[in-house]
């Protein structure tokens, strides 16, 4: 089984830029929220502006227009920018219509896609149904979205590596990370890419630390606690 890679969710370039020299990350991903939250006026000086940042190591961009020829336009774009680019496509539009057209043609194009939005297996086989088994692609199941309204995306991850498992070139990436135990799962289940925010990373980074260890640290922060406080009973 290969190695689950971490990528970074984020559009911020001073962090693209810090997490690009960081070994522990393999790629990027960003979505039109994360460019909001980032400040980009201009979507295309800004991820060209990104792309100067990250040259080598994959970088998800994704389409943000509602309708199907709009969104081929922007994909077309988008993938001209650069070659370590994936567009990103949502699975449905915001009508609910699945984008499967447009991923066949775009794939049949050979660019690499990152299919986003997704939540269930169905949708997973519709989109394996129109990918091949030489353009490289992703396949972004929100694991932590679901979970947010009490749903668990384990055996949806897991079936869904399971029905990709004979196209090398498509990968499942849990995004839409909630906790650091979130890559240890996302290994267990054989997916290939975890996407989390920095903060996350940063902890996987730190992984390791014995029983022992957690249960002195958990005591003296209590401790140092009760002393700036002067408890007293
Ligand atoms: O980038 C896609 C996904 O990872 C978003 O995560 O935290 O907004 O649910 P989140």
């Amino acid at each position: 089984m290969s190695r689950t890679k971490i990528f970074c969710d984020i559009a911020d370039s001073k962090t693209i830029k810090e997490f690009n020299k960081k070994s522990i990350v393999d790629g990027f991903t960003t979505n039109p929220s994360l460019m909001r939250k980032a400040g980009a006026k201009s979507y295309e000086k800004y991820s060209k502006l990104l792309l100067k940042i990250c040259r080598k190591k994959p970088i998800s961009l994704e389409v943000f227009a509602d309708n199907f020829s709009e969104m081929e336009k922007q994909a077309l774009k988008i993938n001209s920018w650069g070659k370590n680019i994936y567009v990103k496509i949502p699975v449905i539009n915001s009508k609910g219509k699945f984008t499967g057209k447009l991923i066949k043609k775009l794939n049949k194009k050979k660019i690499k896609l990152n299919i986003t939005a997704v939540y269930t297996v169905a949708q997973v086989k519709k989109i394996n149904r129109c990918l091949d088994n030489k353009t490289k692609s992703i396949i972004s199941i929100f694991s932590g979205r679901m979970a947010d309204v009490g749903k668990d995306p384990v055996p949806i991850i897991r079936k869904a590596v399971q029905l990709t498992r004979s196209k090398n070139n498509v990968e499942i990436l849990w995004a839409s990370t909630r906790e650091p135990y979130n890559y240890t799962q996302s290994k267990q289940l054989g997916c290939q890419i975890i996407t989390m925010p920095p903060k996350i990373i940063e902890k996987v980074s730190k992984f390791g630390k014995s029983f022992n260890e957690l249960t002195k640290d958990t005591v003296k922060a209590f401790l140092t606690d009760s002393k700036k406080s002067k408890f007293k009973i």
